[in-house]
């Protein structure tokens, strides 16, 4: 059975794109989909932010082709698991799960990392070195989730 990953930030453009990038580079496709999604919709249909593609190529990783999106209620039906980037994107999914098997699928992305700061933050507004941060945040958390679905 194939499990069903969501990444989600506040615009889909910075930090979940490049959880999506980084997750399904490391696993199969045949049995991880991974997606990603913001609980604003301030970017619709607009690429990752160009600092993001050129830290995942760096890596190389491919995120060029993705496009944002909204999270919507069905996201909860639709995905196994939920993982939020900060704590604000997670109060904002809660805040739309109507019971508590929704709710029990959202957890932060940095819970997975035991002795790490437990929010990703947001490179948004700043330079390039906070996309490079947010990415090894991003990337050591993945490698312990890639390890977990194996033995799914
Ligand atoms: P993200 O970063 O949530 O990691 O995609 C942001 C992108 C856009 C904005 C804020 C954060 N914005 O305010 O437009």
């Amino acid at each position: 059975m194939k499990t069903k990953v969501l990444m989600v930030c506040l615009g889909n453009i910075c930090r979940s794109p490049l959880a999506e990038g980084i997750l399904q580079s490391k696993v199969h496709p045949d049995t991880v989909f991974v997606d990603s999604a913001g609980t604003a919709g301030y970017h619709i249909g607009e690429p990752p932010d160009k600092r993001s593609i050129a830290v995942a190529k760096k890596y190389g990783v491919d995120i060029s082709g993705q496009k944002s999106r909204k999270f919507t209620v069905s996201d909860f039906d639709n995905f196994d698991v939920i993982y939020a980037m900060d704590k604000s994107n997670y109060a904002n999914i809660i805040g739309l799960s109507k019971n508590k098997e929704q709710a029990a699928k959202v957890c932060l992305l940095l819970s997975e990392v035991d002795d790490f700061e437990k929010e990703v933050p947001d490179p948004y507004y700043g330079g390039i070195n906070g996309f490079e941060h947010v990415y090894r945040l991003i990337d050591t958390a993945c490698d312990i989730i890639t390890e977990k679905l194996k033995m799914v």
